[in-house]
């Protein structure tokens, strides 16, 4: 088969959330491979900003509007790019949001935006473009940002957490589903660890002092210990294109909370409360 890379030129590349952090990160990559990028954000002004410097450095890429939490809007974005631009060879369903506290005290609204972000916005991404990218025939790929957090399990980020295990089940499904179609479609889960973005100092969630000083202490985790959004994209993106169903951008870490997690599934062990990862936060874990 020919090099992936190389016959990418000229193709379409839909990025949900590419208006910072990894999405940014990616437009770049495949705006790098040659391929016409569409920087699909809800901010509209950051996506047109990332546009803008793709085209500056040469490159080819359109800001388009896109709220995933709405199919309607999904269904919007796949329509205008598919009359503008053609077929599109790479999807990748990125656009997601942190929101911290305890389970019983978010609001519904604050739950419903959670799952419908993170979970509905990449099902809507797949049942919007996947039948035109079947219809196609041609080879392409479809990339879902789930997140090591899908392996594992932390107190007061319940609904991000269960969002990225559900994630990661979609994907598990998803790329079944294409086997059993003999689609020459790529499924990949893409796992990333700490990425120093702006998830949690934009995230959401409990203004109680608990759920504010954790997503302060991740903020400044992620910004102490992460690799930049670009760094992660140029990890993440040769693996797509390469076919790897699982993507990882710290392969040591995703491979130690894989092996804690069937560990734990095998054993039925009981939920215990990750006391160094809480300490570390200022959290006290109760004796
Ligand atoms: N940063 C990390 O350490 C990390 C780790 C694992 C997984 N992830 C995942 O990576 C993905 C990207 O996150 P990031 O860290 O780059 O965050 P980020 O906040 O820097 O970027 C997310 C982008 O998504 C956009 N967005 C939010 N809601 C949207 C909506 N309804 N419709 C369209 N766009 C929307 C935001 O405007 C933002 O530009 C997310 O799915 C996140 O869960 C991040």
């Amino acid at each position: 088969m020919s090099d992936p890379l190389a016959s990418l030129k000229g193709n379409v590349a839909v990025i949900t959330g590419a208006g910072s952090g990894i999405g940014e990160g990616l437009a770049h990559c495949a705006a790098a491979a040659g391929m016409q990028v569409v920087v699909a954000d809800i901010a509209t002004d950051r996506a047109e900003s990332v546009a803008d410097a793709i085209r500056e450095a040469g490159g080819d890429a359109m800001a388009m509007p896109v709220d995933v939490a709405c199919p309607g809007s999904i269904d919007a974005l796949a329509e205008a790019v598919h009359t503008r631009l053609g077929d599109v060879t790479m999807l990748f369903n990125n656009a997601g949001v942190e929101t911290v506290g305890f389970s019983w005290e978010l609001s519904s609204e604050q739950w419903e935006k959670t799952l419908q972000i993170n979970i509905h916005g990449a099902i809507h991404g797949v049942r919007a473009f996947a039948p035109r990218m079947l219809a196609s025939g041609r080879r392409a790929w479809i990339a879902n940002t789930c997140s090591i957090g899908g392996l594992g399990m932390m107190p007061l980020q319940t609904s991000y957490i269960l969002s990225k295990h559900a994630m990661i089940s979609f994907s598990e499904c998803l790329f079944l589903e294409m086997q059993l179609k003999g689609a020459p479609i790529h499924v990949s889960a893409v796992l990333p660890g700490p990425v120093a973005t702006r998830i949690f100092a934009d995230g959401g969630g409990g203004q109680d002092e608990g759920s504010a000083q954790h997503r302060a202490m991740m903020d400044a985790m992620l910004h102490a210990d992460g690799i930049s959004g670009l760094e992660a994209a140029q990890r993440i993106f040769p693996q797509v294109v390469a076919g790897a169903f699982w993507v990882s951008t710290h392969p040591e870490v995703t491979q130690q909370m894989a092996a804690g997690r069937a560990q734990h599934l095998s054993a039925l062990s009981t939920p215990a409360l990750p006391a160094e990862i809480l300490a570390s936060m200022g959290l006290a874990v109760p004796e």
